[in-house]
């Protein structure tokens, strides 16, 4: 055991820790320790602390659990969604970007595109809504489509102006806020002062200030805000990306002043290093650079994937990396039964914040090969004892790049992957279809249920506040949790006479529990795909869900497909859509023949509403809520493009054809697609007849 200066010298890093896993998990951010490493982390203080009673005063790190209070921020649904940016981390990556606009616009690859460059901001994206000139709200990015109305604080901010010039019924201008370095260290070190927790990073910083309830004057000033972009342009504000922002400065906004504008894409990487270079001289954290289509027409052709625009990319600076050792492997038991490898690490710093543990992705990658059954680190594996050099890139869980095998102790031994579950003690199988390890218990297994537990109420799916992976194990182990259903009858249950608070016991009160309620009570009405996400079916991710919901639009039509006994023809239709795989379909009927799912499945349905499938920027034409097949090669559009048109207009692509379809669009070296529509009665078009249907012009 530790001499009392040692004690007090770990209680402060596990302070540090402790803290800044909650402030994750209270700001609902990635947190950088499991569950486990979190109770481990307050076991140890609470040992430490039964041997120096004396410093419990100090530090009070035990008495502070509780619930997350419930987001004390009106939930706002923004006009038009906001999405993220996909990521790029090489030189060739870029060149991919751009390849693939080019391939999506039918454009030869030798064509160019202005890309504009834009640094990419480490802070946090604010929607400002005017109407009619003047700040009427000002909401967080949230999940994308739901944020939380900070207006009152970001009229605090000197960047926002409080009036525009031009008085458009709404606009929505957005951009990243963040908190400046020169100011940072100067809050940290009034903080200090004050005796109150300083912020570890300004991105926290700036999080923490708009995000504070009640309002710090002071502080609220030292908050910046750049534009760059508008939520939606129907009043054609500009031609152009570079335009836009010009103009964004003839509205009284901030725009960053290194954002310039490339043709050529040689200059473009060299002004990437260039600016790589000067980030330590510069007032605000970077995380990398955005690069963005110039021409606006050409953005809206590009469109967006599920949730991010094809007109844009983030070229991520390379990962910071520091080297530690691995204390430990822990098996984790995830929501589909894959056993996944975790190093625990000895707390290591990098960039700013610290890691103690990485993924070792699976029983290959430990032995020295990746999912092809190539070398890796030159087929080294890795084993408990080792130093490795351990790396993080953006927001992913940290990674091992590197194992030195010159500091490995002799007598270390290979890793040996478990034969049974760890969490039920059944045998595990290898998945031939993906090669991972699984535990087949997939109803029983403790460890399958809560991980299928924390994914219904992650933010893609039910979104419920205030339930981390915590207290959703701490309500499973204590019996009150066992399906999703579950979190909607807590109430019943209070109210009916459990106490729950004496059966939670340390940590709950009366008020954190009725916050946890009314968050759990505030998700009843739920987005078909988000619904559809929640259920946790093997290989139907977001995007899937959302591709099957702007297929059937409603729950009603879904369920009655897919119900029990779901038919030959019906697992057709499902095969038919575009961008759903056989796997997924048999994953589909899979799920729902089995009564113990949809017994599970019809238990929820007395407890919520799910809205239809909205899509956005959905216009009438004569192709909506048709089905379409696309056969051959267009003049004018990718078959990408086409699939996305299409779908704008509210049409189903469809990839086979059968008597149901509407309309077979033809193309040049069509194939045999005509001859079986004409069999079959199917109305066959050509691009240009396409063309004056929906009312395009390209
Ligand atoms: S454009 C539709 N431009 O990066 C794309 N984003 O992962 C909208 N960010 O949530 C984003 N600087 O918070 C854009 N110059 C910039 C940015 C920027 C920082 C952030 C933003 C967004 C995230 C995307």
């Amino acid at each position: 055991m530790f001499t009392k200066p040692e004690a007090t010298t770990r209680l402060r890093e596990l302070s540090e820790i402790i803290t800044k896993s909650r402030e994750a998990y209270f700001n609902l951010n990635q947190s950088d320790i499991t569950d486990q490493e979190y109770d481990q982390n307050i076991a140890e203080v609470a040992k430490i602390l039964e041997k120096y009673p004396e410093l419990a005063d100090e530090f009070k790190i035990l008495n502070q659990v509780g619930v997350k209070p419930n987001s004390k921020f009106n939930k706002v649904k923004h006009l038009t969604p906001m999405y993220s940016l996909s990521n790029a981390f090489s030189d060739e990556d870029i060149l991919n970007f751009l390849k693939q606009i080019r391939s999506f616009l039918d454009l030869p690859q030798t064509s160019n595109i202005d890309l504009v460059f834009e640094p990419k901001i480490d802070g946090l994206s604010l929607s400002l809504i005017y109407k009619k000139g003047n700040l009427f709200q000002a909401l967080t990015r949230g999940d994308g489509q739901i944020g939380e109305d900070v207006t009152e604080n970001a009229r605090l901010i000197p960047d926002v102006p409080l009036s525009i010039p031009i008085e458009f019924e709404t606009l929505e201008v957005r951009g990243e806020v963040y908190f400046p370095n020169s100011t940072f260290k100067e809050l940290n070190q009034e903080l200090i002062k004050s005796g109150i927790k300083t912020f570890s990073n300004p991105r926290n910083a700036a999080s923490g200030t708009l995000r504070q309830f009640k309002f710090n004057k002071e502080r609220n000033k030292n908050l910046c805000f750049f534009a760059y972009s508008v939520g939606n342009d129907p009043y054609q504000l500009a031609d152009t990306q570079e335009m836009l922002l010009k103009m964004f400065n003839d509205l009284g906004f901030k725009t960053n002043d290194i954002s310039k504008v490339f043709s050529n894409v040689e200059q473009l990487l060299k002004y990437y290093e260039e600016i790589f270079s000067m980030r330590p001289t510069l007032d605000y954290d970077i995380d990398g650079i955005v690069y963005k289509v110039n021409d606006l027409r050409l953005q809206e052709r590009l469109g967006f994937r599920s949730s991010s625009p094809r007109w844009a990319i983030a070229h991520k600076f390379p990962a910071e990396m520091s080297i530690t050792v691995i204390e430990d492997i822990e098996i984790q038991v995830g929501r589909t039964g894959t056993l996944s490898p975790v190093a625990k690490l000895k707390p290591v710093n990098i960039g700013g914040v610290i890691v103690t543990s990485a993924t070792l992705h699976n029983k290959d990658f430990i032995s020295g090969f990746d999912n092809k059954g190539k070398k890796i680190r030159a087929g080294v594996d890795i084993r408990i004892g080792d130093w490795v050099t351990v790396y993080r890139a953006g927001d992913v869980i940290p990674k091992i790049k590197d194992v030195d095998v010159a500091k490995r102790n002799t007598n270390s031994e290979p890793f040996a992957f478990p034969h049974f579950c760890p969490s039920c003690n059944s045998e595990v199988k290898i998945d031939k279809g993906d090669s991972a390890i699984r535990c087949h218990n997939f109803q029983g297994c403790p460890a399958q249920i809560i991980a299928g537990l924390k994914h219904f109420v992650s933010k893609k799916a039910f979104n419920i506040d205030g339930l981390g992976g915590r207290i959703i194990e701490e309500f499973y182990q204590k019996g009150l949790i066992q399906q999703p259903a579950d979190f909607f009858r807590l109430e019943t249950k209070s109210n009916q006479g459990l106490n729950l608070i004496e059966l939670l016991g340390k940590g709950w009160g009366e008020k954190s529990l009725k916050n946890l309620i009314n968050s759990i009570d505030a998700s009843r009405s739920i987005q078909l795909d988000r619904f559809l996400f929640s259920l946790g079916i093997r290989h139907i991710g977001e995007n899937v869900s959302q591709i099957i919901a702007g297929y059937f639009g409603s729950w009603e039509r879904f369920y009655s497909a897919v119900k029990i006994g779901i038919s030959k023809d019906n697992a057709q239709v499902l095969s038919e859509i575009e961008g759903i795989g056989q796997l997924m379909v048999n994953s589909i009927m899979e799920f729902f023949s089995d009564h113990k799912e949809t017994a599970k499945v019809e238990d929820l349905l007395n407890y919520i509403e799910i809205e239809s499938f909205i899509k956005h920027n959905k216009i009438e034409t004569a192709i909506t809520n048709k089905k379409l097949v696309l056969t051959g090669t267009f003049k004018e559009f990718s078959r990408a493009e086409l699939k996305s048109i299409c779908e704008k207009n509210g049409a189903k692509v469809l990839t086979a054809l059968s008597a149901n379809v509407d309309f077979l669009v033809v193309g040049q070296s069509p194939g045999s697609k005509v001859k079986k529509a004409s069999e079959l009665g199917v109305k066959q078009i050509f691009e240009e007849e396409f063309k004056v249907l929906i009312d395009i012009n390209i």
